[in-house]
């Protein structure tokens, strides 16, 4: 097991990659605690819950809302939950997403930590303070940030993860390195086979040094006035395909950073490209869909202007501020 450490400024976070569901209560210890889960973790894992409350939600996109953090909020009520109790969201990107801001708002802010188990959740979403829920159908327009007191990233539990969920995960491991390190690119190509077959020590690998390059980041720039905007390389188209496709977040970033990669006119764009769909991702939109509208409803908008992310190289990127409409032609 290895320990990273993200500093925030309200608190700081340890996220555990290789520690095990099974020994959570050594972090809860013997404050109260009330458990958030989506249904299908529920039903794959809830018998090796510790003996808390489980508040129930649903799964996808659609539930990311604030109807649900309502729901939790007013299930935590009934649960006699009080400021000394810690939440912990066990899931995937949705559950920790609703369940780090449904801590954050019940009385004005309480302890939390979550048990990821989906890989884009141990790389990406559960790691770095972002929480928050879309608004009628945009992305994470409600939100605050906030740092879970700890993050277990149990790749064990990664067996049970339906194909196109573990290459989603992979996107954004990609992702990383792709902006941040070449090295890792080149392990990413060679050692897919391994990888998509979950083998322990290339996943184990591969979610810490994601992990790694995340935390640098946020360390540096926790509320993303700065470098943070370098992990959104690929998110702004990213975000209009999965708004108005159905295309998962790790699909639709995959498409968004090709789109990046050759806008930005580095000869590697191909073998990103090539890397993505070694992992089973896609790397067209396949049909023509008009999704101007939705990028200039992209929640990183300044005007008429939007922060787009760039690559120099593959391990290299920058962020320029670019027009809308002259994003549009980089379809
Ligand atoms: N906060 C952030 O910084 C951040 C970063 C990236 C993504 N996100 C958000 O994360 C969300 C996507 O997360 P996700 O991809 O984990 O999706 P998800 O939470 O919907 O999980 C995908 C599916 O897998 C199921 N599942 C979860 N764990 C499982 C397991 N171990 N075995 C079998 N099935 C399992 C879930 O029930 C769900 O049906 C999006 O809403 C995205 O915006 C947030
Ligand atoms: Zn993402």
């Amino acid at each position: 097991m290895k320990e990273i450490k993200i500093k925030g400024c309200s608190n700081d976070s340890s996220i555990f990659v290789g520690e095990s569901l099974d020994n959570l209560s050594k972090y809860i210890g013997d404050r109260n605690s009330v458990i958030i889960t989506d249904e299908k973790v529920s039903k794959l894992y809830g018998d090796r819950f510790p003996h808390s409350p489980v508040i129930q939600i649903g799964t996808g996109e659609k539930i990311k809302t604030m109807d649900t953090v309502l729901y939790i909020l007013r299930k935590m009520v009934q649960c006699s939950c009080d400021r000394s109790t810690i939440l912990i969201g066990i899931g995937g990107g949705i559950v920790t997403d609703i369940a780090g801001f449904a801590a954050s708002l019940f009385m004005r802010g309480i302890s939390f930590g979550f048990v990821s188990t989906t890989l884009l959740a141990q790389v990406d979403a559960s790691c770095g303070g972002k929480n928050g829920v879309n608004l009628d159908g945009f992305k994470n327009m409600i939100g605050v940030f906030n740092q879970p007191e700890f993050v277990i990233c149990d790749t064990s539990l990664l067996s049970t993860l339906p194909d196109r969920e573990i290459s989603c995960g992979f996107a954004e491991i990609i992702k990383h390195a792709a902006i941040f390190d070449s090295a890792m690119f080149k392990f990413l190509s060679e050692n897919y086979k391994d990888a998509l077959s979950l083998d322990k020590d290339i996943v184990d690998k591969l979610v810490y040094d994601s992990v790694v390059i995340k935390s640098n980041i946020v360390n540096q720039d926790e509320t993303e006035q700065g470098v943070r905007k370098k992990l959104n390389f690929g998110h702004t188209y990213g975000h209009a395909i999965e708004k108005i496709t159905d295309y998962n977040h790790g699909e639709a970033i995959s498409i968004g950073m090709v789109i990046a990669a050759k806008a930005s006119g580095i000869s590697e764009a191909e073998d990103l490209s090539n890397l993505l769909q070694k992992y089973n991702l896609p790397v067209n939109i396949g049909k023509n869909i008009q999704i101007t509208d939705a990028l200039s409803k992209d929640k990183k908008r300044k005007s008429s202007t939007i922060d787009f992310v760039f690559l120099s190289k593959i391990g290299g990127c920058y962020v320029k501020n670019v027009i809308i409409d002259d994003v549009a032609t980089y379809l």
